[in-house]
Order: structure tokens, then C-alpha cells, then sequence
């Protein structure tokens, strides 16, 4: 079969994964979409029920396998912990997905000096570091079969000031975009490639309120007029780890509905 044929240019089966915050919301989508395609996916938070639960309905639609991992990413120790443990499992990470995320919305005058940290920590700093503890692994995925790949999941907030008081988040997706292209300077001459999608609204529990009070405003200021769906989100994530997009590094993808196109007066 040609190299060209899409079951081969879009290939990820064996492929080994890591999704931060696969249990739930916007990293389960990705993880579905990897094992739908016989990868080999490690999901990994601080509610280890949650991510066992998807795992195990993940692991009945197969073809390929889902692992939970308990983690706080929030804490150094913990993501030295997480990457010894899958180094004991794993020779090698072929992707890296960046999912795990917070958010904390406060008027600008009440906004908490501690929630500011705690959001820049999770969102900026620590996918530093998660990044950082995995390169061996990826190191050696690039040695092994040349498919080394970091995906950070930011947001349109990142790029465009939100009508919401989400100081910390915007300037931490701003934050994690630039630093994505800066890895991706520094890490391609390794062939390990490093990408961001900057995402729109999608159904989840961080955006659940959100979406409860504004949805049809959200809707109404997407040209492509509605919210994101896994397929969305997975359909990016597999182009960007598998032959298909190995010459793109250091994009920011834009996966919102066009929010970031929206025409304006
Ligand atoms: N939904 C949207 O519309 C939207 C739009 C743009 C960007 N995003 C981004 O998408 C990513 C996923 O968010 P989501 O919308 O799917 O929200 P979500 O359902 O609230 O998911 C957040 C994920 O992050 C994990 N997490 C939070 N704190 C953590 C910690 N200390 N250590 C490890 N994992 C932690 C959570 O797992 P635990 O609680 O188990 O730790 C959960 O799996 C985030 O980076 C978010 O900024 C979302």
C-alpha cells in the first residue's frame, strides 16, 4: 500500500501515549482517539477512579490499551514520580499530550494572588517540567521508530482577551503557546516536534457553567455556528502524531470553531 494512504499517513497503532488529565473532559477525547487507533495510552491525574473508569470503557472498545496513573501534576515530586513509573513500563513515549489544566474566574479587584500561581503552576510551569522529565523517553521514541511528539492543549483565550475574568488562564495559554514554539526551536533538531492547539469551547466540566449560561452567545460568535466534539479535538491530536504531521512544529492550531476568524465590527 502507498505511503500516501491515509491508514498509513495517519498511523498511530503501537504508538505509545501519555494524556495528562485523560479521565475526564477534553484529555478523555484525545485518549479515546488514540486507543480507537491501537495506541498504547497512559492517562494520568490526581482522581485515579476517574481515570480508571476511562480506562476500563476505553479498554472494552479497543483496539488499542488504556492505562491510569495517579498524579498531581501540580507538585515536582509527583511528575518525578509519573515518569519513573512509566519509564519502568515504557522504553520509550512516542506523544506527549499536555492536557491537564486549571482555570479560576474572579472579578479583576478580588482576583486571589494564590489562585494566579496555582493556575500559572499547572498551566505553564509544570508542563515545563512534565516536558522536561519525558525527554529521555521521547529521546529514545525518536531513536526508536523517529515519532517523537509533545502536543500542549491551549486555548483561544491565549490568543484573544476573553469576555470572562480568567486573568491567570489567558495569560497562561499565552504563556504555554510561546513556550511551545520555544521548545519546538530548541527540540527540532532532535526531530521531537512540539505543538499547541489553541482550543475552543468544548463540553466539559471546567467549561460546563460556562457553557450552562452563555452557550448560544459562544455558538452564535463561531462562524462554524457550534461546540467542539471529540472527533474535533482527536482528529487534530492523530494528525500531528502520526507520518502526516511530522513537518510541522511550532504551530498553533487554532481547533475553535473559527472563534479566532469571527468578522467584527
Ligand atoms: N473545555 C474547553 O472549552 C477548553 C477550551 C480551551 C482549552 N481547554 C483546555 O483543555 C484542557 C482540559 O480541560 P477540560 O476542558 O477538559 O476541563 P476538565 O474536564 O476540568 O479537565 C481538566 C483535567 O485536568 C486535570 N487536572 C487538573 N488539575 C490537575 C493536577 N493538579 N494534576 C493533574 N491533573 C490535573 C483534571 O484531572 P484531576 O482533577 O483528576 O486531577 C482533568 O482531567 C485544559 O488545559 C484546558 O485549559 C479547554
Amino acid at each position: 500500500m502507498s505511503n500516501m494512504h491515509a491508514s498509513k499517513l495517519f498511523d498511530v497503532k503501537d504508538k505509545v501515549v501519555l494524556v495528562t488529565g485523560g479521565g475526564r473532559g477534553i484529555g478523555e477525547m484525545i485518549a479515546e482517539g488514540y486507543v480507537s487507533n491501537g495506541a498504547k495510552v497512559y492517562i494520568a491525574s490526581r482522581d485515579i477512579k476517574a481515570c480508571e473508569a476511562t480506562a476500563a470503557r476505553l479498554n472494552k472498545q479497543g483496539p488499542g490499551k488504556c492505562y491510569a496513573m495517579a498524579a498531581d501534576l501540580s507538585k515536582y515530586e509527583d511528575i518525578v514520580k509519573l515518569i519513573d513509573e512509566l519509564s519502568k513500563k515504557e522504553q520509550a513515549l512516542n506523544v506527549l499530550v499536555n492536557n491537564s489544566g486549571a482555570n479560576w474566574g474572579a472579578p479583576l479587584d478580588e482576583y486571589p494572588d494564590a489562585a494566579f500561581s496555582k493556575v500559572m503552576n499547572l498551566n505553564v510551569n509544570k508542563v515545563f517540567t512534565v516536558t522536561q522529565k519525558a525527554l529521555p523517553l521521547l529521546r529514545n521514541a525518536q531513536k526508536k521508530d523517529g515519532v517523537a511528539r509533545v502536543i500542549n492543549i491551549g486555548s483561544v483565550n491565549g490568543v484573544d482577551p476573553p469576555a470572562l475574568e480568567t486573568y491567570a488562564y489567558s495569560a497562561s495559554k499565552a504563556a504555554l503557546h510561546h513556550l511551545s514554539r520555544v521548545l519546538a526551536s530548541r527540540l527540532g533538531p532532535e526531530g521531537i516536534t512540539v505543538n499547541t492547539l489553541a482550543c475552543g469551547p468544548f463540553q466539559s466540566k471546567m467549561m460546563a457553567a460556562t457553557l450552562e449560561k452563555f452557550e448560544e452567545s459562544i455558538v452564535g460568535g463561531l462562524p462554524l455556528g457550534r461546540i467542539g466534539t471529540p472527533e474535533d479535538v482527536s482528529g487534530v491530536c492523530l494528525f500531528l502524531s502520526s507520518r502526516a504531521g511530522a513537518y510541522t512544529t511550532g504551530a498553533t492550531i487554532p481547533v475553535d470553531g473559527g472563534s479566532l476568524v469571527k468578522a467584527k465590527l
